[in-house]
């Protein structure tokens, strides 16, 4: 199967494989090394729309992105349409594609009315949607679950709304809210939402494989794949779908990782976002995975951290 890229409104992706927001992972420096291997877009971690309103200053740093960032989408969270039309207004410069969380499982997400509660409220999320639409010429796009409670199919619903709303895009984690991230994901359901709307339809959920990837694409006939957990510490998986070869190892992706991270953080931030990204490494190297993981936790400092990393991957 070629990948001939996909669009989302005006913007044009070179690759339909992009790669998932994910809180406390999809940090810069990973989402650097995404791009280096060809993910055709990249996107913010979940940010608060009331966090940039009040110009919080966390909310800000997780907007920042690396200079190969373009296409670049922001993803924001509420449950407001006034709110949305502030946030909009506000985003900085370098933001191509605006995108709606409305598959948060969170309980402190979900009691607020925001991310996945949305499942249950579609007027209310075309009516966020259009604030977004109206507030700035950019794409905008929504990430959604299934639906909420386990079997209670709601995707279709909420995607042809937002459709209606104005959304360009939509990406569909094959779960509902109530599986959190265990069991399966269902193609088939993401399937129903391809049959309900026409605009750009992403698929998502247990992609780690070249083979997932076509296999997800044949399920579901959606135009692209997100691809999150399965890209951790696996960039190359974006390179073969884009049919790009990428000359690096590990060690070289992990240390351009905390160079990346050193510019926006301090070193006790940069050793706990980095102790997720060498497990991720890790997880791929048969007989040693547990005793780095291990190393990994009880590295108190950046300076030890990196005794492992030498230790394991140079
Ligand atoms: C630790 C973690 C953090 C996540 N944070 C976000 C987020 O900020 N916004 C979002 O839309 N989805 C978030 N997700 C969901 C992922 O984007 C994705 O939908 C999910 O992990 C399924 O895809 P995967 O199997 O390829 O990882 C998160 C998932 C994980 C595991």
């Amino acid at each position: 199967m070629r990948n001939k890229g996909v669009s989302i409104g005006k913007v044009r992706l070179a690759s339909n494989a992009v790669f998932a927001p994910m809180a406390g992972y999809s940090d810069l420096g990973a989402r650097y090394l995404a791009r280096l291997y060809g993910a055709g877009l990249t996107c913010s971690e979940m940010v608060s729309a009331k966090g940039l309103i009040y110009a919080n200053k966390e909310t800000r740093t997780l907007l920042e992105k690396t200079k190969i960032e373009t296409p670049f989408a922001a993803q924001l969270f509420t449950s407001s349409p006034e709110c949305m039309d502030k946030a909009v207004r506000l985003l900085p410069e370098g933001i191509d594609i605006v995108d709606i969380n409305m598959g948060c499982p969170a309980p402190k997400i979900v009691k607020n009315g925001e991310g996945s509660a949305l499942l249950n409220d579609p007027v209310l999320a075309g009516e966020i949607v259009a604030a977004a639409v109206g507030a700035s010429s950019r794409p905008v796009t929504v990430k959604m679950r299934l639906g909420f409670a386990m079997g209670d199919f709601k995707a279709d619903v909420l995607a042809k709304a937002v459709e209606k709303a104005g959304a360009s895009a939509v990406t569909v984690h094959g779960r509902y809210r109530e599986q959190m991230y265990a069991g399966s994901v269902d193609l088939g359901k993401i399937r129903a939402v391809r049959d309900a709307v026409g605009i750009t339809l992403f698929a998502n959920g247990d992609v780690r494989s070249f083979r997932d990837y076509e296999r997800t694409l044949e399920m579901t006939k959606a135009d692209g794949v997100m691809i999150g957990r399965g890209a951790l510490g696996h960039y190359g998986l974006f390179a073969e779908i884009a049919g790009i070869t990428v000359d690096r190892t590990p060690y070289e992706d992990i240390s351009l990782q905390v160079e990346y991270l050193k510019k926006l953080y301090p070193e006790r931030v940069v050793v706990n976002l980095m102790k997720h990204h060498v497990c991720a490494y890790a997880a791929g190297m048969a007989g040693v995975a547990k005793e780095i993981r291990e190393k990994v936790h009880k590295a108190a400092s950046f300076a030890e951290l990196q005794a492992v990393v030498d230790g394991y991957f140079r």
